[in-house]
């Protein structure tokens, strides 16, 4: 999938910007504060219907505007011609997305446009919070099997209800064993699916980050969420008393977790910021990778600002993988010069500029 038409209204800074991108590079350059990320923002928010820098819509609107609208046209590896898709939010809570002349939900609009993010955030993939890495996680399985997201569901809501019943003190150990048995069966069956898309994952992101960092090899080992030598249903029988205690579920898949080690050290403690960003980089690449070869359909890629932290050469090496790639990239860059000179001559490429919300090609 790619974008070919975009019309960004009511997002932060952005001068409703209106253009045609090119199906394969674009870069984006712009002083600080001119409206780059809020690009990546505005496309990101066409696929997801939300924004990645902030979980509040309000932020993302301009400023004293009622809604966010990003119109769209998006072509199909499948299709001949591009299709309408439009997303609008307003202040009030509102969502609408339109493809082709219906409605969608968030996830068929999810499936529909698959964007991967590189931003500064991104780094919290290695150092921030296990909740980030179960994200990136059940992003895969979300997009690797359509079976993924009712298994997630219906693990949410048997947690859930576990939850509620230690949270009040009086279990009702009848009802508990009933919302344990669908505690323990889809939550099995989910963790059997994050395993699957590791096995694939690992070899993809170790072929890649050899690519971009030659000198450095990370060991990535999935956690479970309880000690995976014993079955959840012992787990949870063993330590039922403490969790009455404690009055929530303490373990299972929603504490699972992505351990990424280098020299035996933990990853974030040990490399150093650029090479935090290839690696963070080399796993979104391969997530978006892996997703070609299972869907046979493309990731757009939305990489803000490249050449932070990265010396020529490790700049050059990335820009390399994204033009070999093949799939729809929107880059950002303070100084186009740093960028362009990375590109074979004969890449499909776009360049744009921002000027205080307002574009221009160049
Ligand atoms: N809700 C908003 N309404 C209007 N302007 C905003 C809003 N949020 C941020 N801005 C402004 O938009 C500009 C663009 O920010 P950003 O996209 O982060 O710039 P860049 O990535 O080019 O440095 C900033 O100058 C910021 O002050
Ligand atoms: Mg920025």
């Amino acid at each position: 999938m790619s974008i070919s038409y975009l019309n960004i209204s009511g997002v932060r800074n952005l001068m409703a910007p209106e253009f045609n991108p090119s199906a394969r590079i674009n870069i984006i350059s712009g002083k600080n504060g001119s409206g780059k990320t809020s690009i990546l923002e505005a496309i990101h928010f066409l696929s997801t219907t939300r924004s990645f820098r902030t979980h509040e819509i309000r932020h993302l609107l301009t400023q004293g505007q009622e809604a966010a609208l990003v119109f769209s046209r998006v072509l199909d590896s499948h299709s001949k011609h591009p299709l309408p898709l439009g997303v609008e939010r307003r202040l009030s809570g509102d969502v609408r997305v339109r493809y082709d002349g219906r409605s969608l939900d968030s996830a068929e609009l999810a499936s529909l446009l698959p964007v991967q993010v590189l931003y500064s955030g991104t780094f919290e993939l290695l150092d921030g919070s296990p909740a980030v890495r179960r994200q990136f996680l059940d992003w895969g399985g979300f997009h690797a099997d359509v079976q993924f997201i009712n298994l997630w569901r219906g693990f949410r809501r048997a947690l859930k209800q576990r939850n509620s019943l230690l949270k009040y003190g009086k279990v009702d150990r009848l009802q508990m064993q009933v919302w344990d048995r669908e505690f323990i069966a889809y939550g099995e069956q989910l963790t059997e699916h994050r395993r699957a898309y590791l096995d694939r994952l690992i070899p993809e992101f170790n072929r890649i980050l050899s690519i971009l960092l030659d000198d450095i090899s990370i060991e990535l080992k999935f956690f479970t969420g309880w000690d995976s030598k014993r079955t959840l249903e012992a787990v949870l029988s063993d330590q039922v008393d403490r969790e009455i205690q404690q009055g929530f579920t303490l373990a299972g898949p929603q504490r699972a977790d992505l351990r990424f080690r280098c020299d035996g050290i933990n990853a974030a403690d040990r490399l150093s910021r650029g090479q935090k960003k290839l690696v963070v980089s080399a796993l979104r690449l391969a997530q978006g990778q892996v997703y070609r070869q299972h869907s046979d359909r493309a990731c757009i890629y939305l990489v803000d600002d490249l050449p932070s932290e990265l010396d020529e050469p490790h700049a050059q090496l990335f820009c390399n993988f994204l033009e070999q790639s093949d799939d729809q990239c929107f880059i950002t860059c303070v100084d186009p010069d740093s960028l362009i000179k990375f590109w074979s001559p004969d890449t499909d490429l776009a360049l744009f500029h921002l000027d205080a919300g307002s574009l221009s090609c160049r």
